[in-house]
């Protein structure tokens, strides 16, 4: 298959972009499978910083995390993205966001435009010149059309010169294919 599906290539954005001892977001645990991917990635000397609102989800992720023997690395945190820079003063080098509902859960809790864009604008601040921002976009849900053209409409008006901007999408699948936007910062903002 020469055309990476859309979750190989957010795993493919993010290890070319992460290194040992790297600190880097992991802004909806869920299930934890991001987090432990980057957990991987950035070693025993870096760090991940996983949030997730459910409590449900954080205790999914830390089981996941212990039996990797991955929880030293990883701070799981039972709050929203939007506070992230209450939590992570360091620069990152990238951080991923899984928008949509909790798989296996009952859908209520959904991510919701206005703190995701306000974590994107915070992540982008904290982000290292070089750095990523991987967002994979479910939108099939009710509100999921709201957040995703949202999300598009303050990502294609980013500066440039300061940020570039992706989407990777195929466009010839049913029933609402996740889709990426991915950032990567080229300056400081
Ligand atoms: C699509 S799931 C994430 C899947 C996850 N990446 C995995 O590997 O299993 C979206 C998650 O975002 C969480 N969420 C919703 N609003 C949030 C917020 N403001 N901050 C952090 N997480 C949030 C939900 O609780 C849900 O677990």
């Amino acid at each position: 298959m020469k055309l990476k599906r859309v979750l190989q290539y957010a795993q493919f954005l993010l290890q070319d972009t992460v290194e040992a001892g790297d600190i880097v977001v992991d802004a909806t645990a869920g299930n934890g499978y991001d987090t432990t991917f980057l957990a991987q990635l950035v070693g025993e000397n870096g760090h991940v910083f996983a949030f997730d609102v459910q409590k449900q989800a954080v205790e999914s992720t830390q089981n996941r995390l212990q039996v990797e023997g991955l929880s030293k690395r990883v701070s799981v945190i039972l709050d929203g993205h939007e506070n992230v820079d209450q939590y992570v003063k360091e620069t990152i080098s990238a951080a991923i966001f899984n928008l949509g509902y909790l798989p296996g859960s009952e859908h209520e809790v959904i991510t919701k435009p206005n703190t995701t864009l306000k974590a994107i604008e915070s992540l982008l601040s904290l982000l290292k010149v070089g750095g990523i921002i991987v967002l994979v976009i479910y939108y099939g849900h009710e509100g999921g059309k709201e957040e995703r053209d949202q999300v598009i409409e303050y990502v294609s008006h980013l500066p440039q010169k300061k940020v570039h901007a992706l989407r990777y999408e195929f466009i010839n699948q049913k029933n609402d294919p996740p889709f990426i936007i991915a950032l990567e910062k080229m300056k400081e903002l």
